[in-house]
């Protein structure tokens, strides 16, 4: 995939306020790529710097190898789907996506068609003469995107696209989003503070914090082998036990509250190990309860139930485990003839430090 954006030493500042610290940032042509982070992290500022409605207050914005710092937005080949999508309530559907067509020129035979195209393309055909406000919010949403796409930029921006609807609703428009970007083949930027959504959707992730991007990497990576507790605990759920790394190398060596000696390969530490005190990261579907009988593979240890709270498909708990200060989560899958433990049951749990991340 060839670069499409890139994003050098960018700042921005709203008065004194640092909203974007020295971004360095490529994105590839034919990429779904997302913008991750808690409230207030600079998501949406960092999107509305690549679509010109904010210029920087230091360093470049190149897309296709062009300066953007004195390309208005609407000479940009980005688009953007807003935050809080307004589509026009006393327009029709047809009306609403010809909307981004206005200044276009084109004349009203080429718009119908062009507006035929961007409502099928989004799952719309045949809506156009509908009412916008006699849609459903999932079918709003399709509209505020049939509208940016008629007019084939070469990248998409998403701002929290589907935040206002509900759960249901939102996983089925992920997985249009997807079938719809891999169609057109546009650069999708999607901003989410929903690390699930980020995680089903993107190609790549950039995990931002105040300011900043903490990592980015592909989901897998990212889930595995984050730099960081704040990127380990923003993503998904990680347990953290107290260790020291008693010598380092190829190999690492750990001696982990309650868990005992163990080695694990240099990668485990994704920001290389240090003699000294450790925090140990186990996320809680690679522990696992051993119900009667059953053996761990590698290692185990005695536990007692402290918690436990039933998903339906899931089980988690949350162990006590000897030496170990805090209790333990474990993720555990419903199974048939898979009993649910009762809190105060005495149990073993499995291991494995190939699951171990150490910071
Ligand atoms: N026009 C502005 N003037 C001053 N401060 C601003 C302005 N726009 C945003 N900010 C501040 O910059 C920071 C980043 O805002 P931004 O909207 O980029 O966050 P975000 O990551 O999109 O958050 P959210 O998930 O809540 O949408 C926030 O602290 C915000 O208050
Ligand atoms: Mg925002």
């Amino acid at each position: 995939m060839t670069d499409l954006i890139k994003l050098r030493g960018v700042d921005k500042y709203y008065g004194d306020y640092h909203a974007l610290r020295d971004i360095n940032l490529t994105i590839r042509a034919g990429e779904f790529f997302s913008l991750l982070g808690p409230s207030g992290c600079g998501k949406t500022t960092l999107l509305r710097v690549i679509a010109g409605f904010e210029g920087v207050s230091g360093g470049t914005v190149m897309i296709s190898d062009k300066d953007m710092a004195d390309v208005p937005p609407n000479q940009r080949p980005t688009n953007m789907v807003f935050q809080s999508y307004a589509i026009f309530p006393h327009l029709s559907v047809g009306e609403n996506v010809a909307f981004g067509l206005r200044k276009s020129g084109l004349n009203k035979a080429d718009k119908a068609s062009a507006v035929e195209e961007a409502l099928s393309m989004v799952g719309l055909a045949g809506y156009g003469k509908r009412a916008a406000h006699a849609l459903s919010g999932g079918q709003r949403q399709r509209v505020a995107l049939a509208r940016a796409l008629i007019l084939k930029p070469k990248v998409l921006l998403l701002d929290e696209p589907l935040s206002a609807l509900d759960k249901k609703m939102r996983e089925h428009m992920q997985v249009e989003l997807i079938r719809l970007q891999r169609a057109v083949g546009i650069t999708f930027i999607l901003v989410t503070h929903d690390q699930e959504e980020a995680l089903v959707m993107s190609d790549r992730i950039a995990v931002m914090f105040a300011g900043e991007i903490g990592q980015l990497d592909d989901p897998e990576t990212l889930y595995r082998r984050p730099n960081s507790r704040r990127v380990a605990e923003f993503i998904g759920k990680m347990n953290f036990l107290p260790g020291r790394v008693t010598a380092t190398g190829d190999t690492i060596t750990l001696d982990i509250a309650g868990f005992g000696v163990t080695d694990v390969p240099a990668v485990q530490a994704p920001e290389g190990a240090t003699l000294g005190e450790a925090a140990i990261g186990i996320r809680p579907e690679t522990l696992a309860i051993l119900f009667d009988g059953e053996k761990a593979s590698r290692h185990e240890a005695a536990a007692v139930v402290d918690e436990v709270v039933y998903y339906g498909d899931m089980t988690y708990y949350d162990v006590r485990v000897n030496n170990v200060p805090e209790p333990l989560t474990i993720a555990m899958k419903n199974m048939i003839g898979r009993p649910v433990l009762d809190v105060g049951a005495q149990t073993r749990i499995a291991w494995d430090e190939r699951a171990i991340v150490v910071f």
